[in-house]
């Protein structure tokens, strides 16, 4: 415990400051907004927030296609703003983390503009170009993420540039050091700025590999998704630490890296004393439907067995290297209520059995905006009411396999990120207390039930068991960083585990299906129940959604 980093030991909030609270009217979220809410924050024993990127750009994907890495989209507020952001996070106990996203940039970004004016411009390869294939098609076969191919044809070059996502984000080149040493001092710049830590986008992706090969196709169009191409190619790592050297070394912040394609096995190599980042974002807990990460028509069932093995297999990689960012959302995920748990449950009890898990597992607990009230997806009746731009390359792609509009909405109902987008829920008033002016995106219907104001006044509310679980777990050892053990692996209708340091004991025990079971004869006698979602005990049984914590000494 006395050699545990702040980091290890508190809970991270993400904010999504474009749908977290306006205060100019605009029907934007911005960094005043976020300053106003900083007493909520703390009251949620938050000790970092993460904001998503607020830098200056188009919007094409929400911030993620960034036009300056040095300075504040107008929309957010001015630099000032951000500067007190920091200062008065600070004086509330949170330090303010930063979202990096260094495998591409916008295309409307001064390097990009000026690498696509000709071949031999100063800035010519700080992207990637590749000639057209003789028959002018693009130089292979790869579908970006967000689907269409990965390549864009530039007039001015007569090249193709790659982009991992949209064709707005074109991917930088980071085989040219000067790239590298850019995007080190971007970094170094916010450190100035006092931030806490940084989350590193879509990093797998930044090594290619040496040849450009077409794949085998997994779509119907010949094409084959880019992840399968690029995802963690040999050699990545030693970009990585040199990273680490340049910029997060010597200083005492955290790096969490969203690294989509590094297994709980990999993990290693990718974090701890030797490893390039503190934590890492892997999906293997969150891709259940896409194990082999299929576009979203070609969706499996999947079983408990599978959840609970993912997480207990990253649990036992960072056990003794390395830490673990514990997550069931973020901005692009479906709510962890629709996620997690059949159709037809309830949400408070799915909202607060999905916070036991959060905050009992070993590792650093990441909440992301409105999952602390319990908010649940949406399902709009068009393609028209989405913003998020993967939601219709998906769309597009479920047509072209073969589906009808209706299904190809429904996967759209359940997997589109608009679902963790839609503005935060702070009263019951107009517009969810979020703005005065037209919310750039609806926000969910349930909100005057669902919201922090009312939840605020009620005990029993989704907001305040996270209130109390989190100042439990802030004062348990066992919790911070006790072992884990997981029970009953075979269930797949429990998910159950203990963790333990030295003679005291905390299990929890969730029921994942809609029906009454038996209580299982794993908690040692004397074990007392600290944390239940019903109410009123019921013995020896645990009912549909139930969430139990017992703690033994
Ligand atoms: C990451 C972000 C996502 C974004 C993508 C491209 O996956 O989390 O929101 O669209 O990278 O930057």
């Amino acid at each position: 415990m006395e050699n545990m980093k702040w980091w290890q030991k508190t809970l991270v909030y993400q904010v999504y400051p474009k749908s977290f609270a306006d205060t100019t009217g605009s029907g934007t979220g911005d960094i005043r907004g976020i300053l106003g809410k900083l007493d909520y924050l703390e009251s949620l024993g938050i000790g970092a927030v993460w904001l998503t990127p607020v830098y200056p750009s188009p919007m094409v994907d929400n911030g993620y296609d960034i036009a300056d890495y040095c300075s504040l989209d107008p929309a957010y507020g001015t630099m000032e703003d951000m500067e007190e952001l920091i200062h008065e996070a600070k004086s509330h106990g949170i330090r303010i983390v930063m979202d990096l996203v260094y495998n591409h940039s916008s295309d409307q970004h001064p390097w990009f503009q000026e690498s696509c004016r000709s071949r031999d411009n100063e800035k010519s390869d700080w992207y990637i170009w590749r000639d057209a294939k003789p028959d002018g098609t693009p130089p292979t076969n790869w579908r970006g993420i967000f689907g269409g191919s990965a390549w864009t044809w530039c007039k001015a070059r007569r090249q193709y540039y790659l982009h991992t996502f949209a064709s707005q984000q074109p991917d930088l080149n980071w085989e040219n050091p000067k790239v590298r040493r850019a995007l080190y001092n971007a970094a170094n710049f916010w450190l100035e700025k006092g931030v806490g830590g940084f989350r590193i986008d879509a990093i797998t992706y930044i090594k290619k590999p040496t040849e450009f090969l077409d794949g085998k196709p997994d779509a119907a169009d010949g094409t084959v998704s880019i992840h399968d191409m690029t995802a963690n190619t040999e050699g990545i790592l030693e970009f990585l630490h040199e990273f680490r050297r340049e910029v997060f070394d010597g200083h005492d912040i955290f790096t969490v890296a969203e690294a989509n394609g590094v297994s709980p096995e990999e993990l290693k190599d990718w974090v701890g004393e030797d490893g390039a980042f503190d934590m890492l974002f892997e999906f293997s807990h969150m891709n259940l439907q896409f194990p082999e990460g299929e576009i979203w028509c070609k969706e499996h069932p999947w079983k408990l067995t599978a959840l609970k093995k993912a997480l207990s297999d990253s649990q036992r990689a960072t056990a003794q290297n390395g830490w673990y960012p514990i997550f069931f959302e973020n901005h692009d995920q479906p709510r962890c209520v629709n996620q997690f748990f059949p159709q037809g449950g309830d949400r408070v009890l799915a909202a607060k059995a999905m916070a036991a898990v959060l905050l009992t597992l070993r590792g650093t607990p990441f909440v992301y905006e409105g999952q602390e009230l319990g908010m649940s997806n949406v399902a709009w009746e068009s393609m028209d009411c989405y913003d998020d731009i993967s939601s219709h390359g998906q769309y597009a792609l479920a047509l072209q396999e073969g589906f009808s509009a209706e299904d190809a909405l429904s996967f759209v109902h359940t997997y589109s990120r608009d679902n963790a987008r839609t503005p935060m829920q702070w009263t019951a008033e107009k517009n969810a207390g979020f703005t005065t002016g037209t919310p750039w995106l609806p926000v969910h219907g349930d909100f005057a039930i669902c919201n922090a104001e009312t939840e605020g006044e009620d005990p029993d509310s989704v907001l305040n068991w996270y209130r109390k679980l989190s100042a439990w777990r802030q004062g348990k050892e066992t919790l911070l960083c006790g072992s884990y053990e997981e029970l009953l692996p075979e269930r797949e209708d429990l998910y159950a585990f203990s963790r333990r340091l030295g003679t005291e004991e905390v299990y929890t025990i969730v029921n994942f299906s809609l029906h009454e079971v038996e209580l299982p004869d794993i908690i040692p006698r004397g074990a007392k129940r600290v944390f239940g979602n019903y109410a009123e005990e019921k013995a020896g049984v645990l009912r549909g959604q139930e969430a139990v914590i017992y703690v033994v000494r």
